[in-house]
């Protein structure tokens, strides 16, 4: 590989400027582009809209071909899915060398929830309501995918998601809005920083719009929704991201309002650009131009046509735009404005990353070796593990353990490195994860003793596990009889004083294309945990899942659940920490779960109805509920164990009465009554009583995780805005309006506190 060669292409040395000038000066910025894009055939504009997949990584159906000539004759403006430095440096001097114009690429990846450090996943992470926490795992899984060759990732996913049944439920951070806005920007601001540094990626996020909304939770289905819904409970993440400063945007599968959202101009033009105010570029998903063939909007020609009308930039994978837009710009279909402007906002997001600068900016081999999977790096993966993990049940304090006797290990996740990062976790080098195991013995060292079985496979049915792998991940079964396995994990138990059962779902069982009609525990592994409890031993269900999950007879059953979801790399490590008592477990639910699959969609932040069951009721004639379940869900959402107590006070307030631009505190006191020291998510709910259209039971308006040592009281102060009751009314308009308002203040978004004001305007 020649070393130096980028140097020589005149126009870099014409235009290069310094990376502070490029940060900094648009002027300069438009004056590099113009000069370029002056240069440039309408083949090379549309060449830079094209998105082609390496095929290193699989992530959908069709491939790309011929991918080392098109970047050669300028057709090519991105490659993803292509993985190690090296490589990516050869591709990208081919760019800078070999074509005409010498455009470097951008790299794309699915750097979801970390890159080979892997973290817990989204939905895991979103439990741990600390935003500093959340923003240092992009940060870091920026430091490792820009050491690698990556300059965008294609993430944060912020889809809203009321139904677990939709595998990728487990993508995003869950069921509300103002939580999930919060996480948004996080992420935007750890990947990108201000793009001056060699580790900042370009971000995007996804899927815009409502791809969280798939009707019955199959993934890829239809949503519709109401405008009103659209904009208060589904669109907020996305904005927030927006302002952030995202740098692209990438387009939804399924269509909103009977237009494919890669089709559609209200979404990616009038929402995007018009009201928020976007500057960056996007892009389809996965052949999403194609797929609007079968969606019934027109051949391929007519949906590339279509999306570029829209308001897309970047087609992935499937070639439309390279194929047919030069076609259709001749028969007056779209205008040559159009490609120039989505050529340009990709050249602008080149030139932010400082590609025309440097074009190897990400490729420093040396990084590659220093920065990735780093013990700095695996200690926060570690930390930040433990703190997404949620207590949902421990009766009589039966956690935490003690590192003594015999501990049986039980169960077909105990023993598995395979399954512990979890879906979208493409970069991980899976025979690097800890297992539960492993990480047990790591903290017990000589002191206990581990009992080990695998008690049952993930699933009677193969096809289950199967099914849903995205990333040819090895399914180890057991051909023992489901008898065989359960006579052995009894006779291990039999020997303990303690049973840890690990199960759950396996890695792939959500994640993209992984929906499920039954949520829950697969039965078989059901039968050994019946079998385990049977025993009379304490039992300690450590729970794997991408999803919530139904667990009733789990909760009346079983005497401790902790619900790790998939952890990462670190996981083993981590939840030896938090069964042992080294961590206090502090994460908190994004999600409800529920009783039983027939009440989903199920989320705290619903609309009373004209006919609402009252509270602590089950069934009454005439009210809105069902004859065979109450309303009420198994958890609830911002539920979550410690090991510490707490109390809350009741909520005081600054006043009750309140005008115009005044601002409300409101404080509680929180207890811990316990002897150990925890943290806990003090969460703010406000109920707008009346408004000009139905408003919710509640909103999660606020929240503070804070570290009570134990016995400590401590203050805690909400400072509320007549900007926080806004909402988007009838008229699309987002303002508040005055009346009686509820401020609750507690422990979850059932628990809580409150008290009622009044606020004019
Ligand atoms: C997914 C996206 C992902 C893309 C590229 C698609 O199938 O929906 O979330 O970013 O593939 O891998």
């Amino acid at each position: 590989m020649k070393k130096t060669s980028w140097l020589i292409p005149c126009f870099l040395v014409l235009f290069s400027v310094s990376s502070f000038a490029q940060q900094n000066d648009k002027g300069k910025m438009n004056l590099f582009i113009n000069n370029l894009m002056n240069k440039m055939t309408l083949d090379e504009k549309i060449g830079q809209l094209n998105l082609p997949g390496s095929g290193d990584i699989v992530t959908g159906q069709a491939k790309s071909s011929d991918i080392g000539k098109k970047i050669k004759d300028g057709q090519v403006g991105g490659l993803f899915n292509i993985k190690g430095v090296e490589k990516i440096k050869e591709v990208q001097r081919v760019a800078v060398e070999e074509s005409r114009l010498k455009i470097p690429l951008l790299f794309g990846m699915d750097v979801i929830h970390g890159y080979e450090t892997t973290f817990p996943i989204p939905l895991a992470l979103s439990c741990v309501w600390d935003m500093n926490m959340i923003q240092q795992t992009a940060r870091i899984a920026a430091i490792e995918a820009s050491a690698s060759g990556i300059n965008w990732t294609f993430s944060p996913m912020v889809d809203i998601c009321r139904d677990p049944r939709w595998g990728r439920i487990s993508e995003g951070s869950g069921e509300d809005a103002y939580l999930g806005s919060q996480i948004a920007a996080a992420m935007v601001k750890g990947y990108q920083g201000d793009y001056s540094l060699n580790s900042n990626i370009l971000a995007c996020v996804k899927h815009f719009a409502l791809y969280g909304a798939a009707e019955a939770g199959r993934d890829y289905n239809t949503t519709d929704m109401s405008r009103v819904r659209m904009y208060n409970d589904y669109f907020p993440p996305y904005k927030a991201a927006v302002d952030a400063g995202v740098g692209s945007v990438m387009a939804s599968f399924n269509e909103v309002d009977g237009i494919p959202a890669t089709g559609n101009k209200f979404l990616m033009t009038d929402v995007l650009r018009k009201q928020w105010g976007f500057k960056g570029f996007v892009v389809t998903d996965y052949t999403g131009i194609n797929e609007m063939i079968d969606h019934g909007m027109g051949n391929l020609q007519q949906v590339s046509a279509l999306a570029l009308n829209a308001g897309i930039d970047m087609d992935m994978v499937g070639e439309g735009f390279l194929t047919t837009l030069k076609k259709s710009l001749q028969q007056g279909k779209i205008t040559v404005a159009q490609i120039n402007n989505a050529c340009r906002l990709i050249l602008e997001a080149k030139y932010k990353l400082g590609l025309f600068d440097n074009p190897y900016k990400y490729c420093d081999v040396e990084r590659s070796k220093t920065d990735v999977y780093t013990n700095a790096h695996r200690k926060f993966a570690r930390d930040v593990a433990a703190e997404s993990f949620v207590l949902l049940k421990n009766k009589d304090g039966v956690l935490p353990l003690k590192k003594s006797g015999k501990i049986a290990l039980i169960g077909p996740l105990a023993n598995t490195k395979e399954n512990m990062a979890g879906t979208w976790s493409v970069a991980t080098i899976l025979k690097n994860c800890i297992s539960v195991k492993e990480g047990l013995e790591d903290a017990i060292g000589n002191r206990a003793q581990i009992l080990y079985a695998k008690g049952s496979n993930i699933a009677a049915d193969s096809n289950l596990e199967k099914r849903g792998t995205l990333f040819g991940r090895e399914i180890n079964r057991d051909n023992r009889s489901e008898k065989e396995m359960i006579d052995e994990a009894l006779s291990v138990a039999s020997q303990s004083d303690v049973i840890i059962a690990a199960l759950g779902e396996a890695s792939e069982m959500s994640g993209e294309s992984s929906s499920r009609s039954h949520i829950d525990i697969p039965h078989t592994q059901r039968k050994l945990l019946e079998a385990l409890v049977k025993t009379g031993k304490p039992v300690v269900l450590v729970l794997f899942t991408g999803r919530p999950l139904t667990l009733p007879w789990e909760d009346k059953n079983v005497p401790a659940i902790l619900n790790v979801w998939f952890g990462g790399s670190e996981t083993g490590y981590a939840i030896a920490d938090v069964l042992f008592g080294d961590v206090n477990p502090s994460g908190k639910l994004s999600t409800t779960f529920p009783q039983n699959i027939g009440q989903v969609p199920l989320y705290y932040n619903h609309k009373n109805t004209g006919r609402p069951l009252g509270d602590g009721k089950w069934f009454e004639k005439f009210r809105s509920n069902y004859l065979d379940v109450s309303n009420d869900p198994l958890y609830p959402f911002g539920y979550g164990l410690s090991y510490s107590n707490f109390e809350y006070s009741d909520v005081s307030v600054s006043s009750k009465k309140l005008k115009g631009n005044q601002t409300l505190t409101a404080t509680v006191t929180v207890t811990n009554t316990s002897k150990v020291v925890g943290k806990e998510v003090v969460q703010l709910y406000i109920r707008d009583m009346v408004g000009s259209i139905t408003r919710p039971v509640k909103e999660l308006k606020g929240f503070k995780k804070i570290t009570i040592k134990a016995g400590e009281s401590k203050q805690v102060s909400f400072q509320i805005k007549p900007a926080d009751l806004k909402f988007y009314n009838y008229n699309l308009k987002f303002d508040w309006e005055p009346g009686d308002f509820n401020i609750m203040i507690g422990s979850n978004s059932r628990d809580v506190k409150s008290v009622m004001i009044n606020w004019v305007k």
